[in-house]
């Protein structure tokens, strides 16, 4: 489904969007909270995107890319991931082009995402994980209505060590 914000359009994820995602998802700096360590081999995006495909054929997840309506660029994607529609709940991720940081299109996307999430997906609760120290994301979550809970120590393997992540939550 397509979601459209004052400044965005939202899309579901398609394998043609794999040369945009490419150009962030081999940026060390926009990848280093993130719970893969940077791409720097082309196929290996598009073996990941056909992935989320996947999952998203499979009703488990859903991903979009996030373009600007005015000239169409692309700015990076969203994503709502083990979607569990018993005890309806799912947990939500963004990335944004590192060009584009700062100018409230992470706000604005997921804002989009999270009123989805009410309807017509009938979620009631959302989480969301940061890499413990990704300031930018926890701000950003708090700025949308999470509220910060606890710590999952060692809870994500990357560079050849665990990492902590903090866990949010969103009543929606
Ligand atoms: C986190 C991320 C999505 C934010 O995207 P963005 O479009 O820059 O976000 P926004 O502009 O909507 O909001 C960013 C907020 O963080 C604030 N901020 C910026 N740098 C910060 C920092 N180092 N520490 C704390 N807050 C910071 C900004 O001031 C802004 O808040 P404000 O609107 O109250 O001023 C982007 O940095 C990103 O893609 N990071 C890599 C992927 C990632 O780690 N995603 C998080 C997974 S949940």
């Amino acid at each position: 489904m397509i979601l459209e914000t004052e400044r965005l359009n939202l899309t579901p994820l398609a394998i043609a969007d794999s040369p945009f995602l490419y150009r962030f998802m081999s940026d060390a700096e926009v990848m280093a909270h993130w719970d893969r360590p940077a791409i720097d081999d082309p196929d290996a995006v598009d073996a990941a995107i056909a992935a989320e495909i996947a999952e998203m054929e499979a009703g488990s997840a859903l991903y979009w890319s996030t373009r600007l309506r005015a000239d169409g660029a692309f700015l990076g994607y969203c994503e709502l991931v083990e979607i569990d529609r018993r005890r309806h709940q799912a947990e939500i991720g963004v990335i944004i082009d590192r060009d584009a940081w700062g100018l409230g299109y992470a706000t604005e996307a997921l804002a989009a995402v999270l009123a989805h999430c009410a309807s017509p997906l009938g979620l009631k609760r959302l989480t969301a994980r940061t890499h413990v120290g990704d300031g930018r994301a926890e701000h950003l979550l708090q700025k949308l209505g999470f509220k910060p809970g606890g710590y999952l120590n060692g809870h994500v393997g990357r560079d050849g060590e665990r990492r902590d992540c903090r866990l949010f939550t969103f009543a929606v």
